[in-house]
């Protein structure tokens, strides 16, 4: 492992087991990437490809339906896989955290801001007082709360969406964590707090190094955001690569269907607009699962899984067509 590499996550599987274990969903299908410090690392694909399920099986918050049977992940040198539920608590509380698309079900009604941020602070740095006050504040400070001493004595439902999404980021912070995983953190927002809520997680990971994974539908947002982006189809990165590279030259064919699907600016079009459905995760196509939505089918991409393939710029997409390229002399 690369000396700054902050997380590694190799072959990860994660399932479902549904109607009595009888249904198996391959919600997460053998995924692949690695993650340093400060670099943010955004995961695209349509609904129900697997990208909120990878970022639960990073941090072991699983639904119960749900089993990782296969692979690793390693953060900071520890595979979390077999961590206990209660190592993982102290993870998430301090060197992991979480931002959940919707801030109310991360933030309690009924306890001021100042208890929710200051419990990290209070348990795991043992702060008290004063000097827990001032760690609080400085918290809410960071995320661009206005009036802290006063904002912090409000609860949740005082507070505009924004508000609420920027105090979930303080506690987030609070432990200092080396990975942020925010799994669709602004898609309540409206454009121009949305905008904000960005230019402040980017000046945050500038002064911390923190490391990010950032799940989003809009690539606008990952073309700003991001370093690398991954992009996922059917539980299976099947396109990875520096986010110029990916914008500039898209290796994939569903990669190069969801720039083209990417609405234009101010269009009220739906996202992703791409012929056909995604395939049934319990009941996967043979071959490649993209296959029956792909313009450049080829025979064998019906019959035969297509492995990873690296064009040499850094990159690594699955599919035969550029196996093909890569094969020629
Ligand atoms: N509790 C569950 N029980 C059974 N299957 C589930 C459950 N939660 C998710 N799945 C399945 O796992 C697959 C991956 O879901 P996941 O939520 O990870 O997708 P996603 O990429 O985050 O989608 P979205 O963009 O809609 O958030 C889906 O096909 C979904 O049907
Ligand atoms: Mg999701």
């Amino acid at each position: 492992m690369a000396r700054d590499a902050v997380l590694q996550v190799a072959g990860l599987q994660t399932h479902f087991f549904t109607f009595g274990g009888t249904r198996v969903v391959r919600a997460v299908d053998g995924v692949d990437f690695t993650l340093r410090e400060g670099e943010t690392l955004g995961l695209v694909g349509e609904s129900g490809s697997g990208k909120t399920t990878t970022c639960l099986s990073i941090v072991g918050l699983l639904p119960r339906a749900a089993r990782i049977v296969g692979g690793a992940v390693v953060f900071e040198g520890e595979d979390l896989t077999r961590k206990s539920q209660r190592e993982l608590r102290r993870i998430r509380g301090r060197r992991i955290a979480v931002i959940l698309q919707d801030p109310m079900a991360s933030l309690n009604p009924l306890f001021t801001i100042f208890r929710q941020v200051a419990e990290p602070a209070f348990f795991h740095q043992r702060l008290r007082g004063r000097s827990l006050r001032e760690r609080v504040q400085s918290l809410l400070r960071a995320v661009r709360i206005p009036s802290p001493e006063w904002r912090m004595r409000e609860y949740p439902h005082q507070m505009s969406g924004g508000m609420r999404q920027r105090i979930v980021g303080a506690i987030a912070l609070a432990g200092g964590p080396r990975l942020v995983i925010a799994d669709e953190p602004t898609t309540n927002l409206d454009v121009t707090i949305q905008a904000q809520y960005l230019d402040l997680l980017k000046d945050i990971q500038r002064d911390t190094g923190v490391a990010l994974i950032f799940v989003t539908h809009n690539l606008g947002i990952v073309a700003k955001m991001c370093d690398r982006v991954a992009v996922m189809y059917a539980g299976k990165i099947v396109e990875q690569a520096a986010v110029r590279e990916l914008f500039d030259a898209p290796k994939h064919p569903y990669t190069r269907a969801l720039l083209g699907s990417m609405p234009k600016l101010g269009s009220k079009e739906p996202l992703y607009s791409i012929r056909g459905q995604p395939p049934n995760l319990a009941n996967l196509p043979p071959g490649c699962s993209f296959h029956p939505r792909c313009p450049d089918v080829m025979p064998r991409c019906m019959t035969e899984e297509p492995r990873d393939f690296r064009p040499g710029d850094g990159s690594v997409a699955r599919c035969w067509l550029l196996g093909d390229v890569l094969a020629r002399p």
